[in-house]
């Protein structure tokens, strides 16, 4: 499979939205990832159920939604009446993960799980099988324009070794100072989805940088 990307549109300009969206819609890009934040489980917010459901009228990308919240389970329902096609939720922010994960499949979507940077990928081996895509955070999350964490590396290549040990069909995601300079070693290290944001959204043809991340 080749890799996929995500543009992320946490540095997007917001009041520009449908501009941006449908820059997206004909760009390379596969997915639109969105991150929800709440202030709470990371230092920052950003957007809820309205945004989410007003992306989903322009976008002609599936919504790759990232849960930057404690307590997702109180709002599962609610995202998919919103229109995310893909929801992943932080190992961190899960008591019950594994009802989590069975109650975001019963409701037809797919279903992710983000750990962050300090976080080992050893804590997954037991819902890997259940997985649609493990997030590894390489920034610790909160803010967009960070530095990459250059120890994800190893990170990635044990978490592919335990998703083919179990056999799960899990996608593996980066998120978090991806760029084109670190997009090739990441992806010989077993990475199949890039969250970019900075990356595309401060470049000045944010169309051509996505074609040339989708090329390496
Ligand atoms: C960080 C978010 C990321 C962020 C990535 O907490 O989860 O998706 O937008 O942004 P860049 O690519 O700018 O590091
Ligand atoms: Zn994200």
């Amino acid at each position: 499979m080749s890799h996929l990307i995500a543009p992320s549109i946490l540095t997007a300009n917001f009041l520009d939205l449908r501009k941006e969206i449908e820059m997206i819609n004909s760009s390379e890009a596969d997915w639109l990832h969105l991150d929800i934040m709440d202030g709470v489980f990371v230092p920052n917010m950003t957007f809820g159920f309205p945004i989410i459901r007003l992306i989903k009228e322009v976008s002609s990308k599936p919504l790759d939604t990232h849960l930057m919240i404690v307590e997702p389970d109180r709002h599962l329902e609610r995202f998919l009446a919103a229109g995310a096609d893909m929801l992943t939720v932080h190992y961190e922010a899960c008591t019950h993960l594994d009802r989590t994960i069975d109650t975001i499949k019963s409701l037809g979507m797919r279903v992710g799980v983000a750990i962050n940077p300090h976080t080992s990928v050893q804590l997954l081996e037991n819902v890997l099988p259940d997985l649609d895509l493990v997030l590894n955070m390489t920034v610790n999350p909160g803010y967009g324009a960070q530095s990459f964490i250059e120890n994800s590396y190893n990170k990635i290549r044990q978490l592919r070794e335990l998703i083919v040990r179990t056999g799960s069909h899990a996608l593996i995601q980066v998120d978090g100072g991806v760029g084109l300079g670190n997009l090739s070693k990441l992806k010989d290290a077993g990475v199949d989805v890039f969250v970019v944001g900075n990356t595309v959204f401060a470049s000045e043809d944010p169309l051509e940088t996505i074609r040339q991340l989708k090329q390496l």
